[in-house]
């Protein structure tokens, strides 16, 4: 069986998608096979972070509905790395259960599976926390993102997902800011938040630009790096933060 991991956060262009995708292309290159589901309806972007946008056929919710079969939704991204793409609309009539029943399709096909939420506490999150084991909630250190975050990790609670399977991931970290009060820092997005923090990942100035250059990040730059801690502890082993 799959681990299912919902990436979400409450507020929006937090770095969800880019960080559901590096861990994604992290774990497929580490051996995993790696499936990432686009939660997102109307604005999903990882066919686009990922380049695959031209490859795009179908969506989950065909599969919900039976117009595809599950595989042939499936986008290969690259060796074990898949991508589930996202319906522009979720139909009213869509349940907790239908959304379930995909990921449960693809549970014992993969080895991990990044379910990428949509902001917000609503409905898209009971969807997509009732399909997941876990849950990564990304803020950037500042006060509105970091009690969207708090709010996303109480209501998730209520979803079923346990404290104890949350983690944090605090993203566009810039050291000076924090150093120069700019930012919060460490201690205060951790105690802010009430979730335990997984990593921190720095601010590159070539992410937002990725979509249009193709140009990755270098392996051996601080973003890569903090992905790979990242993955590492995902997967169990014990590597100290790093600021
Ligand atoms: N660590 C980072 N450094 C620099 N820019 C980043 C970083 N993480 C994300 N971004 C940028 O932030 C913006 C929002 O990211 P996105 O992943 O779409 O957020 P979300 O999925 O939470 O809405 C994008 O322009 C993306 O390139
Ligand atoms: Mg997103």
């Amino acid at each position: 069986m799959a681990e299912k991991i919902l990436i979400a956060s409450g507020k929006g262009g937090v770095g969800k998608s880019t960080v559901t995708s590096f861990f994604g292309r992290e774990f497929a290159v580490r051996g995993s096979k790696v499936l990432l589901i686009d939660a997102d309806p109307g604005l999903g972007a990882l066919d686009i972070m990922l380049g695959v946008q031209d490859r795009v056929m179908n969506t989950w919710l065909d599969v919900v509905c039976e117009n595809c079969e599950g595989e042939n939704a499936l986008v290969e991204v690259a060796s074990g790395l898949f991508l589930l793409p996202s319906p522009s609309v979720y139909p009213d009539e869509l349940t907790d259960e239908d959304f379930r029943n995909v990921v449960s399709y693809f549970d014992n096909k993969f080895d991990i599976i990044f379910i990428d939420a949509s902001a917000g506490i609503d409905r898209n999150l009971e969807i997509t926390a009732g399909a997941a084991d876990r849950a990564v909630f990304v803020a950037t250190a500042d006060e509105v993102s970091v009690r969207c975050a708090a709010a996303a990790a109480r209501e998730s609670e209520n979803y079923g997902i346990e404290r104890k399977d949350m983690r944090l991931v605090i993203n566009r970290f810039e050291k000076k800011a924090a150093i120069k009060s700019k930012l919060l820092n460490v201690d205060g997005v951790i105690d802010k938040s009430g979730v335990m923090l997984l990593g921190i990942i720095p601010e590159d100035k070539k992410i937002p630009f990725m979509s249009v250059t193709s140009v990755m990040p270098k392996k051996k730059s601080p973003f890569i790096k903090a992905v790979g801690r990242i993955t590492g502890r995902i997967n169990g082993e014990y590597i100290p933060l790093e600021i």
